[in-house]
């Protein structure tokens, strides 16, 4: 059946407020993945009305075109950088760093991966893995490795740098981060079947990308404190909001559009999605090792800050996803 999904135009109710308390990112470099639409547009345009110098990593599309052309519109004075990194690839992930070093001689305050799939077809990227996985973790654990020294040298410079990463409120519905999820075994991990309620391949392989995303966070940020290294790890969860994450899942098939209507009543709008992004982005008060969404499993409303969950941060997962992630790399990541 033909997509006939569309968005339910949600109102923003605590976008403003939070956008007005931020204080100016003048003099600071951030550097944000999937800016095309949704949630990442959003922080993106936020950033760049703040003030810092805003490195935009997209795959080369026509969305990737007309999202510049409209951030440089909104945001005229704005300081911005198209820069190509298709997530899909850990060759295009690193020849889009070798132009982010190039262009940050003095570091980068923000590195915040936002970008996502979900529920997509059980297919394997070019380097072998889910393609959910690769796009939505390794390649940003990738991405983070190489962009290390630089928030290093940000944090020397102006005394903190941070790394953002985006979670779900799909991290509970993983339970358990599994060991086969972040190895070459892409197309060959659960099938096309599934859907949000009952579950099924699509939604696990989402739901442990999710989890992925927590964890990872919660590696940082024990090995960033353990390095006394003044960079934050910080993860954010959007709750449900309306964006183009779910049309997207509808056109792969991955839900129905009569039931995602439905459902997205539920949520918020894109604005008010990008609050937990936005804070973990930009507030002094958000300190490493938090999540910060809209309650631990909330679906609507203001971003507060919580602690790291023991469900992932725990020796045992933590462990294993850094090990599993640098094999999937194939180099270390020491911090
Ligand atoms: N919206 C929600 O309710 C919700 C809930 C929980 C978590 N999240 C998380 O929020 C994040 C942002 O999603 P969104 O809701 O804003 O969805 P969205 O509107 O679909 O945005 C996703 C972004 O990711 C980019 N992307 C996808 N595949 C890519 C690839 N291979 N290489 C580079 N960029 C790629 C997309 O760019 P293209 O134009 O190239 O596709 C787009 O810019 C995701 O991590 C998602 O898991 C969202």
């Amino acid at each position: 059946m033909k997509n006939t999904y569309t968005k339910p135009n949600l109102n923003t109710k605590y976008f403003d407020d939070l956008f007005n308390s931020l204080p100016s990112m003048e003099g600071k470099t951030v550097a944000i993945t999937g800016t095309t639409s949704g949630l990442g547009f959003y922080a993106a345009e936020s950033v760049a009305k703040l003030g810092a110098k805003l490195l935009l990593l997209n795959r080369p599309s026509e969305r990737a075109d007309s999202s510049f052309a409209k951030l440089s519109d909104s945001c005229s004075n704005g300081d911005l950088h198209k820069i190509d990194c298709n997530l899909q690839s850990f060759e295009s992930v690193k020849s889009a760093f070798s132009k982010v070093s190039e262009m940050c001689t003095d570091g980068i305050d923000v590195l915040c991966n936002n970008a996502g799939v979900m529920a997509l077809k059980d297919k394997a990227t070019i380097d072998g893995f889910d393609v959910q996985m690769q796009t939505n973790h390794l390649s940003h654990f990738l991405l983070t490795k190489l962009c290390m020294p630089l928030l290093e040298k940000a944090s020397q410079l102006r005394n903190e740098a941070r790394i953002v990463n985006h979670s779900s409120i799909a991290r509970f519905q993983a339970k358990k981060l599994k060991e086969k999820f972040l190895e070459k075994k892409g197309g060959n991990l659960g099938g096309d079947g599934g859907n949000l309620i009952l579950g099924g391949g699509r939604w696990e392989r989402y739901a442990q990308t999710k989890l992925a995303n927590a964890a990872f966070t919660a590696c940082l940020h024990e090995k960033l404190q353990k390095s006394n290294s003044k960079i934050r790890a910080m993860v954010a969860h959007p709750g449900l909001a309306e964006s183009d994450l779910q049309s997207t899942t509808v056109e792969d098939g991955g839900m129905g559009s009569f039931f995602t209507k439905y459902l997205m009543k539920f949520g918020q709008s894109e604005k008010d999605g990008t609050l937990g992004l936005l804070r973990c982005i930009a507030d002094p008060k958000i300190n490493s090792g938090s999540m910060v969404g809209p309650g631990l499993k909330g679906m609507k409303g203001k971003a507060k800050s919580f602690p790291l969950e023991p469900f992932y941060d725990n020796p045992t997962v933590k462990n294993m996803l850094w090990i599993k992630s640098c094999e999937a790399i194939g180099e270390n990541f020491e911090i």
